[in-house]
């Protein structure tokens, strides 16, 4: 460029007005350092000691610690996440352990977590690393999203946290900002406001402080931009926000219609001799896929029919119905109604066959070890509440 013409360029770009845009990073960067939070168990890159992005010459970065959390924050709280974060990697310490642990193992580890897919699709990705790439994650967020369970913004996560990459996030916290600060009208979930709304986290990526910034993004959505009552006047975006400007927080991102969710009722057998408790093992897929559980019969209505089904398993002593419990998922609400049906202790010694179709392996447990298997969050209610 010659000289006249870049100092014609320079004044250009000194009278340009600033849009929200050329903004919105380096004011969310400048929150993050005073603002955000630093201190969290996986924040391993200390601010001004970060060496660079090859994890070999920077041992503050992790990239399997990061993967680790990013997998458990995705549906779950940093709060409720940290204990599990803690004991997890206690157990787990790096990708090899994970991987020559039993799925067992795992999910006893992530029981009380939720949505278990996370846990069987961790332990599936740990053992793609370990015996495919040698124990060595991937850097590119295109090679980490082919890795079970995680998908483009845990990828970039993960490529930002344990690498010191450049990639954009687009989780429900930051649609939510951008919903608002930028005034994006359209549901979130759907596909054209998805894709305006990566196009716009791309656009808005600065070129520097990454790390900070995509911090910043998870924090602030997390903390101040939050879906009910969020705290405008702490807000840095409080002048340039579309939606504070024109009094649509509320209104900010639209909702999706609510589904009424279909109702699944089943009854829970809570078949007990003397200190042991019958399990059953879940089918690997679906809800609760491969936890124990109470094995399960499609409606207690035909008490004979129960009885006599029970009564493969020993001498039925009492059997009567007990208060349930009703579970959310996503697609649906489980009404659970509880059986107990109490066998005599000295029952002959019939072992537990198969009361699913097809069968699933089930085993009587003793009661204090029942609570310690990997069970889902309910069932563990339910035996510490009952036995
Ligand atoms: N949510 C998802 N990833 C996160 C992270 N690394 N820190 C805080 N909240 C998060």
């Amino acid at each position: 460029m010659t000289e006249r013409a870049s100092n014609r360029a320079s004044t250009r770009a000194s009278i340009r007005p600033s849009t929200i845009a050329d903004r919105f990073a380096p004011t969310l960067v400048a929150w993050q350092r005073t603002h955000g939070r630093h201190a969290l168990p996986w924040q391993q890159t200390e601010s001004g000691r970060d060496s660079g992005r090859d994890p070999a010459r920077n041992p503050a970065r992790n990239p399997y610690r990061v993967w680790v959390a990013e997998i458990m924050l995705q549906q779950t709280q940093v709060a409720a996440v940290i204990p599990f974060y803690r004991r997890f990697l206690d157990r787990f310490p790096d990708v090899t352990a994970l991987a020559d642990a039993s799925l067992d193992d795992v999910m006893r580890c992530w029981s009380g977590l939720g949505y278990y897919s996370r846990a069987r699709n961790l332990h599936a990705a740990a053992r793609h690393v370990a015996y495919r790439y040698g124990g060595v994650f991937p850097d590119d967020p295109g090679a980490l999203e082919s890795l079970p369970g995680v998908g483009r913004s845990t990828a970039a996560a993960i490529a930002v946290f344990g690498f010191g990459r450049r990639a954009a996030i687009l989780d429900g916290n930051v649609k939510r900002v951008l919903a608002r600060v930028f005034a994006i009208e359209g549901v979130p979930a759907s596909a054209a406001t998805t894709r305006r709304m990566w196009s716009l986290a791309e656009a808005l990526l600065p070129s520097h402080d990454v790390g900070h910034y995509i911090q910043g993004l998870m924090d602030f959505g997390a903390t101040v931009c939050t879906p009910r009552n969020p705290a405008c006047g702490l807000c840095p975006f409080h002048r340039d926000c579309i939606a504070n400007r024109e009094g649509r927080v509320a209104e900010l991102p639209h909702r999706a219609r609510r589904k009424i969710l279909p109702e699944r009722r089943v009854a829970m057998l809570l078949i007990t001799r003397g200190n042991d408790v019958l399990l059953e093992r879940r089918p690997p897929t679906g809800i609760w896929g491969g936890l124990w559980s109470l094995p399960e019969a499609v409606r207690a209505d035909d008490p004979g029919e129960l009885r006599s089904r029970i009564e493969r398993f020993g001498d039925v002593m009492s059997l009567a119905s007990e208060p349930g419990f009703t579970h959310g998922f996503t697609h649906f609400v489980l009404q659970a109604d509880v059986v107990h049906a109490r066998l005599r202790e000295t029952s002959p010694g019939v072992q537990p066959t198969h009361l699913a179709s097809p069968p699933e392996p089930m085993r009587w447990v003793d009661r204090a070890d029942a609570v310690e298997l990997g069970l889902p969050a309910p069932i563990r209610t339910l035996l510490r509440s009952r036995l």
